[in-house]
């Protein structure tokens, strides 16, 4: 168990609740959530149908990004791809259609009914290039230097180590590698009882970075940032919404890529 005072953040609640709700997002995806889950929301933040189209119903439906950047990833054939965060893989089986099948995807999430689900939906649909292993995105599972684009959508915000992502993604890719992400970010810090609340973060919000220290984050790891968008994304429950309106809560996406000739 972690140590914990009134004012710190128990980062093995957070675990605890975190894989709770992704559960529950991967075996109830029609329940209510803090926020908005499958295709109409991948519609909304602008996924291109025929593409939805072409990757299994059941991912979709289970989709619980924030923001749309497979354009700025530009995946060609060939590719390695590394999803941080994977889900029930919506983005993963997208990236594996891009990659083709001489290239492919590596899925990385903890919560083991996500897990599952892509797992059972890639078998099921013949979908050979595209993988999920058990993992934390601090520290994935993957050889140093061997990925070419990072993707990770929604995610980066739960996670109470961000430059230690950060990091590794670094570690993770190729010299000129790409790391291309949507996150929720703020535009004021967050007070500490938004930031030391578990169920907010697991809900996307108390683990949001402040905007401008995000951006340090990555490029302190090692990245520059080339492209930054907003995204016309919202939270659902009146806490969530609440939250939002009054520290400046929203979703970005970005393309950094990683710096350096060398591992
Ligand atoms: C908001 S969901 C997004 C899932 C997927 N990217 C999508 O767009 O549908 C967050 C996912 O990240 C996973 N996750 C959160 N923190 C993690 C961590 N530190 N290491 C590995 N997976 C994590 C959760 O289990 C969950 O599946």
């Amino acid at each position: 168990m972690t140590t914990q005072t009134a004012r710190q953040l128990d980062t093995t609640e957070l675990e605890t609740r975190v894989k709770a709700m992704y559960t529950e997002v991967a075996l109830a995806p029609n329940r209510e959530f803090h926020f908005e889950t499958g295709r109409r929301l991948a519609e909304h933040l602008g996924y291109p149908k025929a593409e939805l189209n072409a990757i299994p119903t059941e991912a979709i439906e289970s989709f619980a990004g924030v923001g749309y950047f497979l354009d700025l990833a530009a995946i060609t054939p060939g590719e390695t791809v590394l999803d941080l965060g994977s889900g029930s893989g919506t983005d993963s089986f997208l990236a594996a259609v891009a990659t083709g099948p001489a290239g492919g995807v590596i899925g990385v999430d903890m919560t083991t009914a996500q897990l599952a689900k892509a797992t059972r939906l890639a078998d099921a649909a013949g979908i050979r290039n595209a993988s999920f292993l058990e993992g934390y995105i601090e520290r994935p599972p993957v050889t140093p230097g061997s990925v070419d684009v990072i993707i990770s959508n929604g995610v980066i915000n739960l996670s109470a180590d961000k430059p230690a992502v950060f990091r590794a993604a670094a570690a993770a890719l190729r010299p000129g590698g790409r790391l291309v992400l949507a996150d929720i970010v703020t535009a004021r810090q967050l007070p500490e009882g938004v930031t030391c609340d578990a169920s907010l973060w697991a809900a996307c919000i108390g683990g949001a970075a402040q905007r401008d220290d995000y951006l340090t984050m990555i490029s302190h790891a090692g990245f520059d940032v080339e492209t930054v968008r907003e995204n016309d994304y919202g939270f659902v429950s009146d806490r969530a919404v609440g939250a939002t309106t009054t520290y400046g809560v929203t979703s970005l996406s970005l393309l950094a890529r990683r710096r350096g000739t060398g591992p």
